[in-house]
């Protein structure tokens, strides 16, 4: 064999040895989603997948079917396989101290993306996610210009418990409370989910005979606005006109619904949050231990103005 030939054979061999150690070395993170209640969510799921892809991330996804003892035990199960960080999306709030403590002891960093949990903050590294009490602040703030502070409201919840079902009702009711002719006259949990705002928005119809001296439908997420949408539309109602909707999460199709004139208001949740959440984890495993508790993801109010614009940038 030529010199030349050595050279390059072991060039060749060394650098399958970088690449062997690379792939060896290569993070494995775990992650407990809620579920696919919602269009976010699946848009977020897809995101995180594409993202630790990109970062040649191994990443286990477990989806907990909007049950609290399914992410429990798929935490408990990152942690048996020792992997590097365990990212969680709590269903709800509470409930979680124990695992976390399990996390700790075992070594493995915790991560809290979306929504929050109630517990001791020394047992995770921080929380990427956006603010949701704003959020509902800004859907308050809107629907009271809109309305000129006049508006009897039906209200449709996320998930009890929840972070986002918790904090948007807060911020929004924070807002109404400074005008006395605004309040809730009806609030029902219809789980995030587009059958369950549209089976409730049906019950508050028969309930208000047709929504009789209602001004506005406030909902928690864009996929019970649009469950609602279709309920007050078979019942011959016209949302978007005889009805105000504001809704949270900026999906395609309540852009659609914009478009249509049946949708008046969304606040944007943003489900390309991968690279943040990522950005914070590898960060820590790298060294940098001074994340704040919080890493704030933005959020702003959307409208027909630019709902065409918002639905091209999101693909739809
Ligand atoms: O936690 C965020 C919320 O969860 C989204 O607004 C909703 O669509 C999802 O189910």
């Amino acid at each position: 064999m030529s010199i030349l030939k050595h050279m390059l054979a072991a060039a060749v061999g060394a650098a399958a040895l970088a690449g062997l150690s690379a792939s060896a070395s290569a993070q494995t993170i775990g992650f407990s989603q809620v579920g696919s209640e919602s269009d976010w969510r699946t848009a977020f799921s897809a995101d995180m997948k594409a993202e630790a892809e990109k970062r040649g991330i191994k990443l286990q996804f477990s989806d907990a079917q909007q049950k609290e003892e399914n992410q429990l035990k798929a935490v408990r199960s990152f942690i048996a396989q020792k992997v590097d960080a365990i990212i969680i999306a709590p269903v709800v709030v509470t409930g979680w101290d124990q695992v976390l403590k399990e996390a700790q002891a075992a070594k493995i960093p915790v991560f809290i993306a979306d929504r929050a949990v109630e517990s001791d903050p020394s047992l995770f590294v921080t929380r990427i996610a956006a603010d949701f009490n704003l959020e509902g602040r800004l859907a308050g703030a809107w629907l009271a210009q809109a309305s000129k502070g006049n508006c009897n409201i039906v209200e449709l919840q996320g998930t009890v418990g929840s972070a986002p079902a918790i904090e948007r009702k807060k911020g929004f009711e924070a807002v109404i409370s400074l005008f006395p002719n605004m309040k809730i006259v009806k609030s029902q949990s219809g789980n995030f989910t587009t059958s369950g705002g549209k089976e409730v928005m049906e019950s508050f119809i028969k309930a208000t005979d047709g929504l009789k001296d209602v001004c506005a439908v406030w909902a928690h997420n864009d996929n019970m606005m649009l469950g609602a949408i279709q309920a007050m539309k078979e019942a011959g109602l016209k949302p978007g006109k005889d009805v105000l909707t504001v809704s949270v999460d900026g999906v395609p199709d309540i852009f659609k619904a914009m478009l249509a004139g049946e949708s008046d208001a969304s606040v944007e949740l943003k489900s390309d949050i991968g690279k943040y959440i990522y950005d914070v984890v590898q960060g820590y495993l790298k060294g940098k231990h001074d994340y704040p508790k919080w890493v704030l993801i933005p959020s702003d109010l959307h409208t027909p103005a630019d709902a065409a614009e918002m639905l091209k940038k999101k693909g739809g």
